[in-house]
C-alpha cells in the first residue's frame, strides 16, 4: 500500500492525537511501514531517523532483538491475566527489580503515563484521608508542568493550549515558579535561579500546606514545556520543605527515567528520595504501553488492612499484562548487559560535538543539553516554525518536533556514527531551510504594495 493511500484512509478512520485534522490537508501523515533500530521507514520506501524516540518512548531502536524474543516467549507461556486475585512471574520479577533500582516498591500498573500520574495523585490524597486529614487533597506543581491528559492529570498539567477547552471539568491545581535555568541573571548559576524558585515554593507552602497533599515535578527537564532543564539544588529544596511541611513530593520520571538525564532516574541526581515515582514511556523501551507508581512503605502502610474504604481501589482491566511487564524486564536487562547509562556518556560527547555548528548558529538561543536530550530555543518570525521545521526534517531524512519555537533531540540510545552525522547535519540544514522561508516571506511582505498587507 503506498503512503497516500494509508495516509488517505488513516484520516478518514483515524482521530490523531496533538493535531487539528485539517492541518494534514497540507501536512500529510507520514505511513510507516516498518522500523529498524533507530529508523523508521514509509511504505515507499523513504527512511527517516527516529529523532525523538517516537514521544520519547524508543531507548533501543526498533525491533530490538533482545525484547523481541522475550516478547515471543512469554507470548508462548502467558498473554494476559488479571492481576486483582491472581499474579505472574514477569509482574512479580519487574516490581522487585524497580524496587531494587529506586528503592521504593509496591508497584501499581497502568497502561500510560497519565494513568501513573492518577494513580499517585490519588493514592496521595488517599494517604491523608487515611491518616485522618482529609482536607489535605489538593497539588500544586511548577509553572509549565505537564503530567497527562487525562481528566486527573490535566489539573496539574500548565500548559494552556492542551488545558483551556477541558477547565470547567477540572480542578486545577496552582503552580509555583518553574527553577528554569534560563532565567538565571548576569552573574548568577542554574543553582541561583533554582533557589529563587525555591523560595517561592516556601512561600506557596507556608500559606496551603495544611490543605495540600503533594508537590507533582518533572525531575531536572520539564520536557512538554520545551526542555525546559533546572538545577538539581530544586529537588533537594523542595525535599526538605516538602518534609517540613508534610507534603509528598511525586516525581514524574515518566519522561526523564530510564537514563535519559544521564542517571538512571532524574532524581537520583539530586540524591533525593520522592515519596512517589511515576514510571511510563521507556519503561518498554518503546513497545508497548505498561506505566507503575511505586511508592514507600510508610504510604503503603497507610492502607494496609480489610476494609475497602482504606484499600487503593484503581483497576485498570490490563492492569500489569505480562508481554508488557516482560518487555520491561527485557529493557532493563539491557540496561546492565550494554552498560547503557555509562555507554550513553561517550554517546552523548559525539552528539554533543556533531551539534556544535548548530548550538553556535546565530539564530540560536540557550542551546542546552544533559543526558540524551539536547535543546535550542531558535530566534525566528515564522509564527509556524514547528510545522515547517518538521516538514523540513522530514523532507531531510529526520523525525523532529519542535515544541513551539524550541527545536529538541532525544534520539534512542543506539546511533552509529553515520546516525549521529545524518541527525547533526540534517538538523542544522532544516534550520537553514526554515530560515530561508522566513527570509523569502520577509521579501515578499517589503514587495507587497503598501497598504496591502496591514
Ligand atoms: C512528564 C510526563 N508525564 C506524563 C506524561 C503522559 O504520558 P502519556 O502520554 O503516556 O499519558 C508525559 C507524556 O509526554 C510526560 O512527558
Amino acid at each position: 500500500m503506498t503512503t497516500s493511500s494509508l495516509a488517505t484512509r488513516s484520516l478518514a478512520a483515524v482521530w490523531h492525537p496533538c493535531t487539528p485534522m485539517k492541518r494534514h490537508e497540507t501536512e500529510p501523515l507520514l505511513a510507516i511501514a516498518h522500523a529498524r533500530g533507530p529508523w523508521l521507514v514509509d511504505t515507499e520506501g523513504r527512511r527517516y531517523l527516529d529523532a525523538i524516540s517516537s514521544w520519547w518512548v524508543n531507548l533501543f531502536g526498533h525491533g530490538h532483538p533482545h525484547i523481541r524474543a522475550a516478547l515471543v516467549e512469554q507470548l508462548q507461556q502467558l498473554d494476559h491475566v488479571m492481576l486483582a486475585g491472581c499474579t505472574h512471574a514477569p509482574v512479580v520479577e519487574l516490581s522487585e527489580k524497580l524496587a531494587a533500582l529506586t528503592g521504593l516498591g509496591h508497584a501499581s500498573y497502568g497502561s500510560d503515563g497519565a494513568s501513573a500520574t492518577e494513580m499517585a495523585l490519588k493514592m496521595s490524597a488517599h494517604y491523608w484521608r487515611n491518616m485522618g486529614r482529609p482536607e489535605k487533597n489538593g497539588f500544586v506543581g511548577l509553572a509549565g508542568g505537564y503530567h497527562g491528559e487525562t481528566v486527573g492529570a490535566l489539573s496539574v498539567t500548565d500548559v494552556p493550549v492542551f488545558r483551556n477547552a477541558y477547565a470547567p471539568l477540572l480542578r486545577i491545581s496552582d503552580t509555583v515558579p518553574s527553577p528554569d535555568a534560563r532565567a538565571a541573571q548576569p552573574g548568577e548559576t542554574p543553582a541561583d535561579a533554582a533557589r529563587r524558585a525555591a523560595a517561592a515554593l516556601e512561600a506557596w507552602l507556608a500559606r496551603h500546606h495544611s490543605r495540600t497533599a503533594a508537590l507533582i515535578v518533572e525531575p531536572l527537564i520539564q520536557c512538554a514545556a520545551g526542555m525546559v532543564m533546572y538545577d538539581p539544588d530544586y529537588l533537594r529544596l523542595a525535599r526538605s520543605l516538602c518534609d517540613h511541611y508534610q507534603v509528598h513530593l511525586v516525581v514524574d520520571e515518566i519522561a526523564t527515567g530510564f537514563g535519559r538525564t544521564g542517571s538512571l532516574f532524574a532524581h537520583q541526581q539530586a540524591g533525593i528520595r520522592p515519596d512517589f515515582i511515576c514510571l511510563s514511556k521507556g519503561l518498554t523501551g518503546g513497545t508497548l504501553p505498561l506505566s507503575a507508581v511505586l511508592t514507600t512503605d510508610a504510604i503503603y502502610q497507610a492502607f494496609y488492612g480489610t476494609d475497602a474504604a482504606r484499600a487503593f481501589l484503581h483497576s485498570h482491566s490490563y492492569t500489569g499484562n505480562p508481554l508488557a511487564c516482560r518487555a520491561a524486564l527485557a529493557t532493563l536487562e539491557l540496561f546492565e548487559q550494554l552498560d547503557t547509562v555509562q555507554a550513553n556518556q561517550a554517546l552523548a560527547a559525539q552528539l554533543t560535538a556533531a551539534f556544535a555548528p548548530l548550538s553556535a548558529h546565530p539564530r540560536v538561543r540557550h542551546a542546552r543539553h544533559l543526558g540524551m536530550v539536547w535543546a535550542w530555543d531558535i530566534a525566528t518570525t515564522l509564527p509556524d516554525f514547528a510545522q515547517r521545521y518538521h516538514a523540513a526534517a522530514r523532507a531531510r531524512g529526520l523525525l523532529l518536533r519542535p515544541i513551539g519555537n524550541t527545536l529538541y533531540c532525544m534520539p534512542p540510545y543506539v546511533l552509529t556514527a553515520d546516525d549521529v552525522r545524518h541527525l547533526a547535519t540534517g538538523a542544522l540544514a532544516a534550520l537553514d531551510d526554515c530560515l530561508h522561508q522566513e527570509a523569502e516571506q520577509a521579501a515578499q511582505a517589503r514587495q507587497a504594495p503598501e497598504g496591502e498587507n496591514p
